[in-house]
C-alpha cells in the first residue's frame, strides 16, 4: 500500500484481483445448486478492468442505464448476456438496449412495457421481458437501500403484474417471462427474502409463460472487525426451498439468476488516505485526511460503518479519533470514535471494505479531482484509472 501511494500519490482505490476471483467464485459455488446465472450488478463497481474480469470468468452484467450498458458492452459482454434493470429508463436507453440486443429487461412500469413494445415493433424484434415487482416486504436494511417495501419507488405491485400478466397480448412484441426482485441491499438474513417469494412465486405458479426468476442482488458483507455477515450459502438454501416448494406445487421449475455487486468487490477494495492534519476539537482528536466524501460517500449518506487502518501498524493505539475529510460539509467524515495510534501529516491510513460503491458513488464536488484506481494482481500492480486533472474538471464546459 506504501509502494502504491508512493508512486500514483492518494487518494487512491486499490483493488485485488485474487480476492474478486475469489468472491466471484464463492457465489457461482454457493448458488451451484440452483444451477443461478451471475449478473454481476455493476454499479457496485464499473470499472473496464473489472468488469473484464468478470467476464473473462463468465459473469452476465445487471446495468441500470444505457451508460452501464454501454461499459459493459466496451468491456468486451455478450449483450446477451446484460439484463438491463433501472427504475426511469428513457425511450433512448431502451432503444439502445433493443438495437444491441440485450439478453433482458426487467421493466418497472407499465409505461415502460408500453414504449418498450413500440420500439421493438418498429425494430421488427421480440424483446425477453421480466417484471420487476414490489413484494412489500420490509428487508431490514438502511432505509436508503430498502427497495422491496410497499411504497417505494420500485417495481410493479404484485396485482398491476397480475392484470399485466393476463394480458399479454397487449404487448406483441415482448416476450414476458420471468419475474424480478431486489428488496434491498445487505440484507441481514434470507428471511425477508423468502417473505418476498412468498408473495412472488404464486405468479410463477399461475402464469405459464413465467420460466424465469431473477432474485436481485442484497448478499450482505462484512464492515466491522469481527462481524461475520450471513453467508451467500445461507440465501441459496432458502431460495433453493422456496424453488423446491414451488416444483412439488407445480411441477414448475425456474430458471434463476441472482445480481450480486457489493458481495463480489467490497472487500477487494481500500481508500488509501493520507492524514493531512491533526488536531483537537472539544477533547477529541480530529484527523483530517485528503479523502473525503467525494471518494467514499457511504459514511456521510448511510452513517455506513468502514474500518479504517494505518498504513504501517503496530503502533499502539492511542486514542478515540474522528477522521475527517477535506470537503466543505459537516458530514464529511470517514468514521468517528475509532481507535487509532498517534498519526502525523503524511502518515497513511486504509478505509477498508471500499471496493463498492466507492468509486462509482464518487463526485468532483468542491472541484476535487476523482482519484486513481489501481488494480493489484499478484506481486504487481497496474493503474486502471488515471488520477484526474484539473483540465478533466473543465473540460466539458464551453
Ligand atoms: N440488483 C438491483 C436491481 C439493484 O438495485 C442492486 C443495488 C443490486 C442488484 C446489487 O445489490 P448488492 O448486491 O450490491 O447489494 N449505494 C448503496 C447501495 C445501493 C444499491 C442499489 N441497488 C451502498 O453503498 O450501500
Amino acid at each position: 500500500m506504501s509502494d502504491i501511494a508512493r508512486q500514483v500519490g492518494t487518494p487512491v482505490y486499490v483493488y485485488s484481483r485474487a480476492r474478486i476471483e475469489a468472491n466471484y467464485r464463492r457465489i457461482v459455488a454457493a448458488f451451484a445448486s440452483l444451477n443461478a446465472q451471475v449478473h454481476y450488478a455493476v454499479k457496485a463497481n464499473g470499472n473496464l478492468a473489472v468488469l473484464r474480469l468478470l467476464n473473462s470468468l463468465g459473469a452476465g452484467f445487471d446495468v441500470v442505464s444505457g451508460g452501464e450498458l454501454f461499459r459493459v458492452l466496451r468491456a468486451g459482454a455478450d449483450a446477451g448476456h446484460v439484463v438491463f434493470a433501472g427504475a426511469g429508463k428513457t425511450d433512448a436507453e431502451l432503444a439502445f438496449a433493443l438495437d444491441v440486443r440485450v439478453g433482458q429487461v426487467n421493466a418497472e412500469s407499465a409505461d415502460e412495457l408500453h414504449v418498450l413494445n413500440d420500439l421493438a415493433g418498429a425494430r421488427g424484434v421480440m424483446q425477453r421481458v421480466a417484471l420487476r415487482l414490489n413484494p412489500g416486504v420490509d428487508p431490514h436494511t438502511h432505509r436508503h437501500i430498502s427497495t422491496g417495501h410497499a411504497g417505494s419507488k420500485f417495481g410493479i405491485e404484485i396485482e398491476e403484474a397480475e392484470s399485466l400478466l393476463a394480458d399479454v397480448a397487449q404487448f406483441p412484441h415482448l416476450d414476458i417471462v420471468g419475474l424480478h426482485i431486489h428488496i434491498g441491499s445487505q440484507i441481514p438474513d434470507p428471511g425477508p427474502l423468502v417473505a418476498a417469494l412468498d408473495r412472488v412465486l404464486p405468479l410463477a405458479q399461475r402464469f405459464l409463460a413465467i420460466r424465469v426468476l431473477d432474485i436481485g442482488g442484497g448478499v450482505p458483507v462484512a464492515y466491522r472487525e469481527g462481524e461475520a455477515a450471513t453467508p451467500p450459502e445461507e440465501f441459496a438454501r432458502a431460495v433453493q426451498e422456496c424453488a423446491t416448494h414451488l416444483a412439488s406445487a407445480s411441477h414448475k421449475s425456474l430458471d434463476i439468476s441472482i445480481e450480486p455487486g457489493r458481495f463480489i468487490v467490497a472487500d477487494a477494495g481500500a481508500l488509501i488516505a493520507q492524514v493531512q492534519a491533526t488536531k483537537h476539537s472539544c477533547g477529541r482528536r480530529i484527523i483530517t485526511t485528503d479523502a473525503g466524501m467525494t471518494d467514499l460517500i457511504r459514511p456521510a449518506l448511510y452513517d455506513a460503518y468502514h474500518e479504517i487502518v494505518p498504513v504501517v501498524q503496530g503502533k499502539p493505539l492511542e486514542e478515540l479519533t474522528n477522521v475527517a475529510g477535506p470537503v466543505c460539509e459537516s458530514s464529511d467524515f470517514l468514521g468517528r470514535e475509532r481507535a487509532l495510534p498517534a498519526m502525523k501529516r503524511g502518515d497513511l491510513m486504509a478505509v477498508l471494505t471500499a471496493g463498492a460503491y466507492g468509486a462509482t458513488m464518487a463526485s468532483n464536488y468542491n472541484a476535487r479531482t476523482r482519484a486513481p484506481e489501481v488494480l493489484v494482481e499478484g506481486a504487481t500492480f497496474r493503474i486502471v484509472r488515471r488520477r484526474e486533472t484539473w483540465d478533466d474538471l473543465i473540460s466539458k464546459e464551453i
